[in-house]
């Protein structure tokens, strides 16, 4: 297990791209598998959760060939699609970390009348599975958690019966939302989804994409079953969530620059450079749009933020960035509030614990409620040993911290950053030797 050793550093000025969109990298692949033919897919991100979805796929019978690599890993793919018509595995597929593979695997196989085993590591086995369990039972899939409570392992027999629902979503869930999706391409007729706030736009976008038919009334979200979706080329940009740690870097620090390009700038998943501005952040974005996902480059100066309350329907949007806005708020003057934000208690570790107790270690004052937490800014943060908890938003988010801490930052158990992010120490090295 390799550890993160962070040094202070001063301003910097860079130029960068970061890897491609992890959510976007998932979905690409499922639709290219469920597509009636073969589809390139460029600038996926070759991070252990989206090889997981590859590999799965492979378990189930489609051919996915890698045709250029970098140093990471297969960056373009060719996946040639079977129209879903996915063979039964020979053993249990393997998730690992990503509860992304898992969800929405379980609503592309649901047709399938065959048994199927879905199995993930420690934390995604404590990750609750419920919240797909419910909606696709009531569509006639016969699905348990064998697990505690419902979680992983998950077993999986499908219909080709798929009954079309209309379902309220009691969260505010992506993953939940894409899985019902999914699955209503087998169903009979119009399935939809209703959301409590709207969740990454992803999925709808790529249906739409791939030429089928779907509508968003307000946050409603309808599919029609009986569609294949029609095998293209698509483009994944640079992951926001990635580009995430180095924009607070740069947004914090007084004389920095940073220019970030190509990353993905869809407005479900850019809320952190709003709650930035709010922040009093000198952040401008340029988009391109384009028939799939919006994308551009995002130019910072820093400056001194300041506090602000992140609740309400913003929470979804910047659901992965807390833990690394929360090192903002720890950094600007004045104090921080988050609310509405339980949903992080149930990410790959407890997020508001695990990113108030590495607050703490660092001397800011936090106060944890059960959906977020107040930060007190403005404190000089010490450098100490943190743990990541086996959490990659963690690891890097404190890895951002120690570049503004003193002394040495020591954050253990870094391996994890693989899952989003492989390349990330490589960077961080390179940022803190450039310095104005
Ligand atoms: C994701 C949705 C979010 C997010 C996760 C990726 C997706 O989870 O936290 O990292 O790709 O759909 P929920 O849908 O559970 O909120």
């Amino acid at each position: 297990m390799s550890e993160f050793k962070v040094k202070p550093t001063g301003a910097f000025s860079a130029e960068m791209t970061v890897p491609g969109d992890k959510s976007i990298s998932h979905r690409a692949v499922i639709f290219g598998a469920m597509s009636n033919g073969p589809c390139e897919i460029s600038g996926f991100l070759p991070s252990e959760d989206c090889i997981a979805t590859v590999n799965a796929l492979r378990a189930l019978g489609i051919k996915i060939e890698e045709l250029e690599s970098d140093e990471r890993g297969p960056v373009r793919l060719l996946v040639h699609g079977k129209k879903g018509e996915f063979k039964k595995p020979d053993k249990p597929i393997d998730c690992g970390n990503s509860g992304t593979a898992m969800r929405l695997l379980c609503g592309a196989l649901a047709h399938l009348p065959f048994r199927i085993d879905l199995i993930g590591d420690d934390s995604l086995s404590t990750r609750p599975m419920g919240r797909v369990i419910d909606p696709l039972g009531q569509m006639g899939v016969s699905i348990k958690g064998t697990g505690k409570n419902r979680t992983a392992p998950l077993s999986l027999v499908g219909t080709t019966e798929l009954k079309t629902i209309t379902y309220d979503m009691p969260m505010a869930s992506a993953q939940v939302k894409s899985a019902i999706l999914l699955a209503g391409l087998r169903a009979h007729g119009r399935t939809q989804v209703i959301e409590p706030a709207q969740s990454r736009d992803h999925t709808e976008r790529m249906l739409k994409y791939f030429l089928v038919k779907t509508l968003r009334e307000g946050n409603t979200v309808s599919t029609w079953g009986g569609q294949t979706p029609e095998s293209r080329d698509f483009a994944v940009p640079g992951d926001i969530s990635s580009a995430a740690f180095w924009i607070v870097a740069a947004a914090a620090r007084p004389g920095a620059h940073l220019l970030i390009r190509n990353v993905g700038l869809n407005p479900t998943r850019s809320g952190i450079l709003k709650t930035l501005v709010r922040m009093g952040a000198h952040i401008s974005e340029f988009v391109e749009e384009t028939e799939g996902e919006p994308y551009g480059n995002i130019e910072v100066h820093g400056t001194t933020l300041k506090g602000v309350e992140i609740a309400g329907d913003e929470i979804p949007n910047v659901i992965d960035e807390i833990p690394v806005l929360a090192v903002a708020a720890a950094l600007a003057e004045g104090t921080t509030i988050i609310r509405d934000a339980k949903e992080l208690r149930v990410k790959e570790s407890d997020r508001i614990s695990t990113t108030a107790e590495n607050l703490r270690r660092l001397g800011v004052p936090v106060q944890e409620f059960i959906d977020g937490m107040e930060i007190t800014g403005g404190e000089t943060l010490k450098g100490t040993t943190l743990e990541s908890m086996g959490d990659h938003r963690i690891a890097m988010a404190f890895a951002i911290a120690g570049l503004f801490a003193t002394g040495e930052t020591v954050i253990n158990d870094v391996d994890c950053v693989n899952t989003s992010y492989p390349g990330f120490g490589e960077e961080l090295l390179q940022l803190s030797s450039s310095q104005n």
